[in-house]
Order: structure tokens, then C-alpha cells, then sequence
């Protein structure tokens, strides 16, 4: 079990999951630079963690996040360039650069509020629940900014084109069944089921051999942007990566399960992991 503490974010880690709290909850977990700093850490240390099979991040308080923090992030940061830059490059680093690329599976549980900058690390996670009530706003427009950093592009590249540019002209906030309706968020639950939502998706995750999960989501990921032939050659160039990296041999146990003994459907659910 890892054993680490910080200022700006809990982690607990239990039965193999990482439950990773933005916790600033006096300011609804709005990101300063620190927490970003945090998280950087954060994300790397549980990467490399042998205990973690699946990582989940979400917000104490009524917030999942506000978003960058406008006074901390933006304001003090104006006349000090140098500090800027090292901020944003944490900020980059971790809602996008490290949680995008995390090799475990991740799951955004959207506890409350959910504004502007936090969009990304929303996105940047394979999955998002969402509580019904959850509140989510692309509100840069109505303090005079614009969706910055990758907002704007993690938006298009979950909500459509309308949905897009409706939210973010508008700045309007939308609740959780709506984030769902429009593709920002897997799906939606009450409030009070939430968390044992996301517990039981985290322990069906876990029952899928870490490696195949993991050359999964980094093929859906890669191939969205590659043209046709670049996308099959790159799918083929993973699978055998994959054979050679899942050392459960997984592909070879659930072809025999279901070939030779006929004891097993893959329609209906994972191969037992060995
Ligand atoms: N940056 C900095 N501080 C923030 C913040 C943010 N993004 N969001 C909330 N806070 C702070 C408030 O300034 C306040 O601090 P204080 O107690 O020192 O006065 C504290 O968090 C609580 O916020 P408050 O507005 O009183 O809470 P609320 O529950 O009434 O409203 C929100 C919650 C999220 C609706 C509201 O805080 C808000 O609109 N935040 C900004 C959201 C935003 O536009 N984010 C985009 C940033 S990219």
C-alpha cells in the first residue's frame, strides 16, 4: 500500500483502487498552481504503483472542481511570467499529459460542481458518472474569458458541434442528465448511489487483465486522428504488443475456453484472469 500525503489532494487506495480527491473543498476545489503540483506527483506515483488497478478522481465537498482558480491561478500569477508558465506546464501536465495517458484505467466521478478548466481532467478520464444533480458550466464566457487551455478542444471532442457552441456561447450551466444526454459523460445517477456506481464498475474493470485494458484504451485513444490505413496498420502493430506484454496470456486462455473445453462465451462476459 502506498503511503503519501498532500496538501490540495486525498489518496486512498483500497481493494486496488485509487480514490483521488481534489480537496480544497472551501474553494470548491478550484485548481491553484499547488494543487496542480500536487497532482503531477499524485499521478505519477500512482502509475507506477503496483497496488492500483483502476483510478478515480473526484472532489470533497459540493464540488468535483470550479475550474482554474481565479484568483490563485490567474490574478497572482499575472505579473509573474515565470511562475505562470511552470503553472500551466503542471497545470498541462496533469489534467492532460498524465491522466490521458495513465496506463490504468480512470474514472471521473462528477460529484457537484464541474466548471471550465476542470472539463479537462473530466475528459482526460476513459469514463465519467455523473451525479443527476451535478452542475456542469462552460461560464468563461460570463467573466470575459474564453474556453482556454484544452477546454475548448476536449469540449468538441466529446459534445457535438451545437451542443459545443451553445454551451460555450452561452456560458448557461447544465445538470448531470444533460451531460450525459450530450455525450460529456458516460452516465448519470442519483447523487446517492454514486459512489458504489463507480466501486462496482471499478470492480468490473478489474476482473479485465490490466495489460488488455491498457492497449485498449491507448488504441481508441491514438486512432481517433489517423487516417484509415494508419489506424489499421496501428490497431495490428498494438494487438502484438499486447500478446507479447500480457503475461496472463490471456487471448490464448479464452480461445481455449471457448474453442477446446467449451467452457466459456466470450459474448457474455471476461475470461477468468489466471
Ligand atoms: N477560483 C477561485 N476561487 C473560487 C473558484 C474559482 N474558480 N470557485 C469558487 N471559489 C471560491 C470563492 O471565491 C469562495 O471563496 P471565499 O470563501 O474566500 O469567498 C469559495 O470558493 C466558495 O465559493 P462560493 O462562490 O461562495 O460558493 P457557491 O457554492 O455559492 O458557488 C460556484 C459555487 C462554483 C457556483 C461559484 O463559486 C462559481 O461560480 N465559481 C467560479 C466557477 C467558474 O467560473 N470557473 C471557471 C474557471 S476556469
Amino acid at each position: 500500500m502506498s503511503d503519501f500525503s498532500y496538501e490540495n489532494v486525498l489518496v486512498e487506495i483500497k481493494d486496488q483502487v485509487a480514490w483521488v480527491t481534489l480537496n480544497r473543498p472551501e474553494k470548491r476545489n478550484a485548481m491553484s498552481p499547488a494543487l496542480c503540483y500536487d497532482m503531477v506527483d499524485v499521478l505519477t506515483r500512482l502509475a507506477g504503483d503496483d497496488d492500483v488497478r483502476v483510478l478515480v478522481l473526484t472532489g470533497a465537498g459540493e464540488a468535483f472542481s470550479a475550474g482554474m482558480d481565479l484568483k490563485l491561478f490567474f490574478r497572482a500569477l499575472d505579473d509573474n511570467p515565470a511562475e505562470k508558465a511552470r503553472a500551466r506546464e503542471a497545470d498541462r501536465a496533469w489534467n492532460w499529459q498524465k491522466l490521458s495517458t495513465f496506463p490504468k484505467p480512470t474514472i471521473a466521478m462528477v460529484n457537484g460542481y464541474c466548471f471550465g478548466g476542470a472539463f479537462t481532467p473530466l475528459v482526460a478520464c476513459d469514463i465519467a458518472i455523473a451525479a443527476e444533480d451535478a452542475i456542469f458550466g462552460l461560464s468563461e464566457v460570463n467573466w470575459g474569458i474564453l474556453p482556454g487551455g484544452l477546454v475548448s478542444k476536449v469540449v468538441t471532442m466529446t459534445m457535438n458541434y451545437r451542443q459545443s457552441l451553445y454551451y460555450a456561447m452561452t456560458g448557461k450551466p447544465f445538470d448531470g442528465k444533460k451531460a450525459a444526454e450530450i455525450g460529456l459523460v458516460t452516465f448519470a445517477v442519483p447523487k446517492d448511489r454514486l459512489r458504489d456506481e463507480v466501486a462496482a464498475l471499478a470492480e468490473d474493470l478489474k476482473k479485465i487483465a490490466p495489460e488488455v485494458l491498457r492497449g485498449t484504451k491507448e488504441t481508441i485513444r491514438a486512432i481517433g486522428d489517423m487516417p484509415v490505413d494508419m489506424a489499421f496498420e496501428f490497431a495490428y502493430a498494438k494487438s502484438d504488443q499486447l500478446r507479447f506484454r500480457d503475461r496472463e496470456k490471456t487471448r490464448d486462455r479464452g480461445m481455449g475456453e471457448f474453442l477446446d473445453t467449451k467452457s466459456y462465451r466470450p459474448g457474455l462476459g471476461p475470461v477468468k484472469r489466471s
